[in-house]
């Protein structure tokens, strides 16, 4: 049975269709991460080299509640805007 130790690792990283945030996003997909990244100018559910995304304006705290995945024991989150 999965245990919280052996759970898929979720890593939630802003800004990720670029940049910081783009190369974040692929080195913790390498890394066996499960990584939901976020972009203004995507259509949520797409996948971009394997990154599942989420369309997000961090600056719109009704976006980011709408879009904020829950937490699991293994996630992390990683700012890149
Ligand atoms: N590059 C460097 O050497 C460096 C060094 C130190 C610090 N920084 C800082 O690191 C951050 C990222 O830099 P970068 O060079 O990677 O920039 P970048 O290539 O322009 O990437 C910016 C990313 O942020 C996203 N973004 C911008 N505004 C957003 C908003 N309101 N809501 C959600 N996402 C938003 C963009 O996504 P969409 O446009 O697709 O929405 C894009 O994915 C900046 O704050 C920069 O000041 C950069």
């Amino acid at each position: 049975m999965p245990t919280a130790l052996h759970a898929p690792k979720t890593a939630f990283v802003t800004g990720a269709s670029s940049g910081i945030g783009k190369a974040a996003a692929l080195a913790l997909a390498r890394a066996g991460y499960r990584v939901v990244g976020t972009s203004r100018k995507v259509d949520s559910g797409e996948v971009r080299d394997g990154i599942r995304m989420i369309a997000c304006d961090v600056t719109s705290d009704a976006s980011v509640v709408a879009q904020w995945p829950p937490r699991t024991p293994n996630s992390v989150a990683s700012n890149c805007w």
